[in-house]
């Protein structure tokens, strides 16, 4: 089985690395984050590795993982590269969404890949149980994404091969899809609090047609599930809540009016006419007054 070091062992490293080393896929064995005492505690929960007090202190290894905070992979990348635990068969990867394999050009002729899990590591007890399922997106060296492919494949993974250079635009894809779902949240709350409809009344209202939402999103697709004014054209509807977003808070009304310009776009891939898309333009775009 192939050995794995982990630079960064927290909510990602540690549950990939129990996973990795649990399935028999490789064997996890140095781990080294910002304290000792934390790599211990990470080394309990994969139930394999020992804990290093430096880079240096760490034995050479066939794949390096380094899952700290984006900001530092760069500058771990080039302290692997000047030391002598590497060379052109060892792999390193990481995986941000947001950097591509390019943060790790400093450990050339080595195999470089960066492998983005889409799933969230809040917790890591529960995404042990939860990983399988989770779309990998992968670029880098060929060799080192074939590994990385099996590695990832052989714990549930889904493996998406992507360009580096759209790696951008494919994490705000997901970055668009969870964070600012998360936020349209807050938005909507926003709004209810201002009716006087209190938080957890509004969140019980909100449980069944949010689901619902959800659902026909994933087996219909966008076109075929709005409903609501813009979709019917409604401008009487649409100009009263602009009105009334405006009389609470401009921010929120601004929101109101940029998200329902994409909502005009979509509608207009519906059946809503041309005419009315172009007063709701028109209204959508004035500036809150
Ligand atoms: N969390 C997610 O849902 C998620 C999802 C997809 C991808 N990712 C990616 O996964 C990577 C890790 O994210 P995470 O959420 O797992 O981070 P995290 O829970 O904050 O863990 C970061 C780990 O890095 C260690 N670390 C930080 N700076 C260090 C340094 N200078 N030297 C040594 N160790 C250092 C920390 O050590 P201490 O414990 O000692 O502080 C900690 O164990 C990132 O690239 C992120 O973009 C995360």
């Amino acid at each position: 089985m192939q050995s794995l070091n982990i630079i960064g062992a927290g909510r990602l490293g540690k549950t990939l690395g129990r996973l990795w080393q649990e399935n028999g896929v490789l064997r996890v064995q140095s781990i080294y984050n910002r304290s000792l005492e934390s790599g211990r505690a990470a080394s309990r929960f994969i139930g394999a590795g020992n804990a290093a007090e430096s880079l240096a202190a760490m034995p050479a290894a066939d794949l390096w993982l380094i899952s700290c905070i984006d900001s530092e992979i760069g500058a771990f990348a080039q302290q692997l590269a000047a030391s002598d635990l590497i060379d052109h068969s060892t792999l390193v990867f990481h995986c941000s969404g947001a950097l591509s394999s390019e943060v790790l050009k400093a450990l050339k002729p080595a195999l470089t890949a960066s492998a983005h899990p889409v799933h969230s590591f809040a917790k890591p007890e529960t995404s042990l149980e939860t990983f399988a399922g989770t779309s990998v997106a992968i670029e880098g060296d060929p060799r080192a994404g074939q590994i990385l492919s099996a590695a990832f494949a052989a714990i549930g993974g889904e493996i998406l091969n992507i360009d580096p250079s759209n790696k951008s635009l494919y994490h705000a894809g997901s970055v668009i899809a969870s964070n600012y779902l998360t936020t349209l949240m807050d938005l909507s709350l926003q709004s209810f609090a201002a009716a006087g409809i209190e938080r957890d009344r509004a969140l019980r209202l909100l449980a069944p047609i949010v689901s619902q939402t959800l659902q026909n999103n994933m087996t219909l697709g966008p076109e075929k599930s709005l409903t609501g004014p813009i979709a019917r054209g409604d401008i009487a509807t649409v100009s009263a809540q602009v009105e009334s977003l405006a009389a609470v808070d401009s921010q929120l009304a601004l929101c109101y009016r940029h998200l329902g310009l994409a909502c005009v776009e979509l509608a207009r891939r519906g059946p809503l006419s041309d005419e009315s898309a172009a007063k709701l333009i028109e209204l959508l775009s004035e500036p809150t007054r």
